[in-house]
Formats: C-alpha cells, structure tokens, sequence
C-alpha cells in the first residue's frame, strides 16, 4: 500500500490504482490522464452518510462539494449515493442538472450570486440557496416574489474563526468575502431581515472554517459558536433554526507525513458539540448538513505523466519534466501543496533521489513539487502523482494552449472514460475571428 488502499505495487513492480496496472492505463489512455477509483468515492460518501445519520440523526444529509472535481458522471455518483450536491455557479448547476440530480437537494453557494445565476437556479428549482449577504438577500426576494414563489435558503454566517491552513483556504475569519459575521453583529441583522423577507423561507444557517484541516477544534469550536447564535436567534427573534450546515474541509493524506483521518471520528466528536448544546440549552435539534469535497475525491485520484528531459544541474538539482503541469495541477504554483510522486513502472525500486518535478510550461513557477522522492527517472518513464481527485480537474487551464487530460474512472477492474482529453480543435472551437 501506497499512502491509501487503493495504491498499491503489483508483481511487474508496476503501481496500481484500484488494482489496475497504471502503466497499462497510460499506454492505454495517453498521458497525462486523471485516473480516478469510483470505488474510493463512493466509499467515502457511504462513511459520511453513515456516520452523519449515525451521530445527528436520521434527518442528516452530507452534501458532496463538486468545485472539488467536477463533471456529468460525479453528479450521477452523488446521486446514486444518497448525497446532496453544493453547486457554485451556473456551469457547476448546469453540469449536475445535465446529469439529472434531484434539484431538490442541490444548495446553491457562492458570495457574488448574478442575477443570471439566480434566475438558472429558479429555473431549474434549486432547493436551497445559501445566501451570502444583505445585497444577495435582496435579489433573491426580489426575484422569488417576481416569480411568485418562496425560496428555501440557509444564510452563510462568519463565525469568527481562523483555522490553520493556507491563507488562500481560509475563509471562516470576520474579514472574509464570505459570508455576514456574527461579531460585527450584521449577522443577527441578515436573520431578522431574512425572516422578514417575502419570498424567502430562512431554513437555517451555514457556516464553512477553511480547507484541509487536521485539526478538530476549528470545527467543533464552529459548530459550538453556531448552536450559540442559533440559541440567541430563538431568544431575540422568536425563530426556530431548522437546519445547520456545517461545511466541509477536513484534511486528506497526500504525503507520508500528513496523519490519516478518521472521518467517522471527527463527525462524531462535532455531533458531540451540537447535541450536547441543543439538550442542555433546550434547543430543538437542528438537521445537520455537512459539505465534504476533497475528503470525498482527493485520493480517489492520481495524474499519470510521461517523462520528457531529465536535467541535472551540478551542485542545484536535478528537474525532472513532465508532459503536463500547472494546467492540470496549479496547486504547488498556488499553494506549495506537497503531493506523493512515484515512477509507476518502477515502483518497486527504492526513491534514490530528491528531485523538482517541472511542468512543461514557459513559467519557472511551473512545478508539481520540488524536493521530491522518486525513484532515478528517465525519459519515457510513467510518473504518477498521487491523492490528485481533489482541485486538479476542477482548477485546470488551457494555459499555453494544453489541452485538458482526460478523466478515467477504474471501477472493479474496468476502466471508463468519463471525460474525454481535449483536442486542438475543442481549444480554438470559440475563436471567432
Ligand atoms: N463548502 C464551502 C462553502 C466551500 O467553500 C468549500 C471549499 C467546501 C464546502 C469544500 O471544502 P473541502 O471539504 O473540499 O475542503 N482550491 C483549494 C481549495 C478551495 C476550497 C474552497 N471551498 C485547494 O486546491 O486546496
């Protein structure tokens, strides 16, 4: 085993991903290719919905966040599943209604809703908007009662807090482009007009700390200050709270020294926060959502490149280059996400050497990752990087005009493709002129 289950080193010393062989998928499908193990997600959103019913009730719904990696065929997993979706735009409601998933348990984010978006989520019946601000609040009314209709929405309130992760990850704090904060008190303000509002029917509320945290205390300390306000809303306002959507962003295991999560566990352990508020203070239970996406798809993944150059540089390092890069993975150029790489026909040799992993764009910044194990790469050789499910398909670019890899699923021996690979002719299908 390889970091998950599903990564493993068959008898050919080939990697395999869901138990099949990777060099074999790479002669098969190209490269670079997303390989994808529909086992894994399906999976993950079987122990989220156990644990969320398990620990907050039968009523409990995990959403899959699908910015996290997005196309037709996810929707239809989700779906399949049990699981409720978190949609951020047109194009990502667009992808899930093509794809036939119930509107009705599709919750509509983002904090700069246009007024096209709010009309295609109308359209299509969305059950939930997730209503960023006062402004937002306003367009919405205005367009359900132009409809003639109530809109079912959860306010998204700052709680306030600051997980440590990524800056660019963070988005729980006061100072945010998210959300209405509670501390400035525009939080209890948004409440009362929402209540007030025509057209709308405040539901509950949603709060989400950041993204890819270890840590339980960001969670279960939101969680704590949300059944807080949910408490004062009842005092203050005379309103009840139904439901409470507690966001995603549990961290996933992309590297050795990343620890493994118990998902069940952190669940558990937030369930304990809500439930032991809710009994003692006398507030009816909410239903509690949550909104998982990289701990659903993350290592459900991996990218599979064809090694070009080997370059070494006397007394620097050695680059080792790839036929893709920041266009399928702008994580390291973004964050200095570190990932796992292996050469999957020589996955049995020990890693000898600590090399930088280059893409193949005109940009020095244009890296999966420096100061990485691998074994001694050569052109031709199969390069996998691992845990890539999450925040590689969904963020790819056509930057310097690379076409986007393809995305296979590998289920039970088979492999599918699901996204075809891009042509030249799909990258200049707009040019008009
Ligand atoms: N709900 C809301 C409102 C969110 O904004 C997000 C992620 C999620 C749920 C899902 O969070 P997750 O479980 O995936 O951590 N591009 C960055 C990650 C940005 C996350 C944005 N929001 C990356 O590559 O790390």
């Amino acid at each position: 085993m390889i970091l998950h289950d599903h990564f493993n080193v068959n008898e050919k010393g080939h990697l395999t991903i869901g138990g099949m062989d990777a060099v074999e998928l790479a002669k098969e499908f190209g490269t670079p290719t997303y390989i994808i193990d529909e086992n894994v997600i399906r999976a993950n959103c079987r122990a989220y919905r156990n644990a969320a019913i398990k620990y907050f009730g039968a009523d409990a719904l995990p959403l899959y966040a699908s910015k996290a990696l997005c196309f037709t065929g996810i929707y239809k997993i989700a779906a399949e599943e049990g699981m409720g979706i978190d949609c951020v735009s047109g194009g990502e409601l667009y992808t899930a209604k093509r794809a036939g998933f119930p509107a009705e348990r599709i919750y509509f984010h983002g904090n700069n809703k246009t007024d096209r978006d709010i009309c295609d989520a109308m359209d299509i019946g969305v059950g939930t908007f997730v209503v960023d601000n006062f402004d937002e609040l306003c367009a919405v009314s205005a367009e359900a009662q132009r409809r003639g209709i109530t809109q079912r929405i959860l306010l998204r309130i700052t709680p306030g807090i600051d997980p440590h992760t990524h800056k660019a990850i963070s988005t729980g704090s006061v100072d945010s482009k998210f959300g209405t904060a509670i501390e400035t008190g525009q939080a209890m303000e948004i409440v009362k007009k929402a209540i007030a509002a025509e057209g709308i029917d405040l539901a509950g509320l949603h709060c989400h700390v950041g993204s890819q945290i270890f840590d339980i205390e960001p969670f279960s300390d939101a969680a704590d200050i949300m059944v807080r306000f949910i408490a004062d809303i009842k005092r203050e306002c005379v309103y009840e709270i139904r439901e409470l959507n507690l966001g995603g962003g549990l961290g996933v295991r992309y590297t050795e020294y990343d620890r493994e999560i118990d998902y069940a566990a952190s669940i558990r352990d937030i369930a304990a926060v809500v439930t032991g508020f809710c009994k003692k203070n006398g507030i009816r239970m909410p239903r509690v959502i949550l909104e998982p996406g990289r701990s659903l798809v993350a290592a459900a993944g991996a990218t599979l490149y064809t090694v070009g150059s080997v370059k070494t540089i006397p007394d620097f390092r050695t680059y080792v280059s790839i036929d893709g890069g920041m266009p399928d993975n702008p994580r390291y150029a973004l964050y200095q996400s570190q990932y796992t790489a292996l050469i999957a026909n020589k996955a049995s040799e020990p890693k000898s050497k600590r090399v930088t992993v280059a893409g193949r764009c005109c940009e020095s910044g244009d890296l999966i990752g420096e100061n990485m194990e691998l074994q001694a790469a050569e052109r031709g050789d199969i390069l996998a990087v691992l845990v890539t499910g999450a925040y590689n398909y969904s963020m790819a670019s056509n930057y310097n005009r690379i076409p986007r890899p393809p995305v296979i699923l590998v289920k039970d021996g088979e492999a599918r493709v699901a996204v075809r690979r891009e042509t030249y002719e799909d990258l200049t299908r707009n040019d008009v002129l």
